[in-house]
């Protein structure tokens, strides 16, 4: 009896032993076989931009393959510098940067090709000297955007227009787009004029300070443009404030991007006249790129992402109940 305590209780110890060394050690064990991901992120500024976020944590996980290395640069070029040579330093395996404008990465991405990392870019564009600078791009065609909301306009509203327009980051690629779509149809409509553009920084806080500057500097305004949901959200309730009404029968039709779950509700409700499709959800889109690249196949270049539009007098619950994010 006495033997078989004894040997019992050696094989619990030899148990508890191993399981302390698998417990103590698991990234190392892990690592071998994980995939490094370093995402560099703009930010937290919008819906949008949570709804991205996520996308990309839930997908790179271990239990998919791999470990992510997340940092949020909290809207500053400067900062997602400093993570991508961090990412360097770690001699990650891929580098996933979603860049807070087009330009200025010339530097930093010739330290990741010199590293023979490769970087796909997600949702906004860079403009570089030289396109072999980066392996990938996937996201929007914000200009294509732009475009659509310019052709609704033209479907729906008269030939005299005051336009305020509310821009997003300045120098991002879904501001230059955007902006661009909404200028070349003010070019093309001598009725049309933009009384006001401002940059609202695609947060909702930005978005309600600047409209409600303009509103004190003009008494007639027909269309808000606003460049994404959360600046569209602080120009409605600027405009509320100021005792005017907005959307379907409104004093003032107003135009959104994004169309998040938030913004479909207020597209729904009739305060958000039109709003245009901008889809976060690159998660499982980085990922194929990444088995494409890891089973040595090639990669397409730039991949655009389908998008849809949402009309007010349209809309129904069942389209936002389809809605992921
Ligand atoms: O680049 C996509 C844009 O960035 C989204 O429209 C906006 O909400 C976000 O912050």
């Amino acid at each position: 009896m006495q033997n078989i305590v004894k040997r019992f209780m050696t094989l619990v110890s030899v148990v508890l032993g191993l399981s302390f060394i698998l417990g103590a050690f698991p990234a190392s064990v892990h690592a071998e076989d994980l995939i490094v991901v370093g995402f560099s992120q703009v930010g937290a500024e919008s819906d949008w931009r949570t709804a991205n976020t996520k996308s990309m944590q839930d997908t790179f996980v271990e239990a998919n393959g791999y470990r992510l290395i997340f940092d949020d640069a909290q809207q500053k070029q400067e900062n997602q510098i400093t993570a991508i040579r961090n990412f360097i330093q770690q001699e990650v395996d891929y580098i996933v940067l979603a860049p807070v404008t087009e330009t200025g990465w010339d530097t930093v991405l010739q330290e990741a090709q010199d590293a023979a990392i490769p970087v796909i870019i997600v949702d906004r564009m860079i403009d570089v000297s030289d396109d072999a600078l980066f392996t990938a791009w996937v996201g929007s065609d914000f200009k294509l955007e732009g475009d659509k909301a310019v052709e609704w306009m033209l479907e729906t509203q008269a030939e005299e227009l005051k336009i305020v327009h509310l821009q997003g980051t300045i120098g991002s690629s879904a501001q230059i787009g955007r902006s661009e779509g909404l200028e070349e149809g003010v070019e093309a409509n001598e009725g049309w004029e933009i009384i006001a553009q401002q940059t609202g920084e695609f947060t909702q806080a930005k978005g309600q300070e600047v409209m409600e500057s303009i509103l004190k500097q003009h008494e007639e305004i027909n269309v808000v443009y606003a460049e994404n949901d959360n600046m569209a959200f602080g120009a409605i309730d600027a405009i509320e404030a100021a005792g005017k009404t907005v959307g379907v029968d409104g004093d003032i039709v107003v135009i959104s991007f994004d169309a998040t779950r938030a913004g479909l509700d207020a597209t729904l409700e009739g305060k958000i006249n039109y709003n245009v499709e901008c889809n976060p959800l690159h998660g499982v889109r980085v990922d194929a790129l990444i088995q494409q690249l890891e089973a040595g196949e090639e990669v397409d270049k730039l991949a655009y992402v389908e998008e849809m539009t949402f009309d007010a007098t349209t809309i129904t619950q069942d389209d936002i109940d389809a809605r992921e994010y």
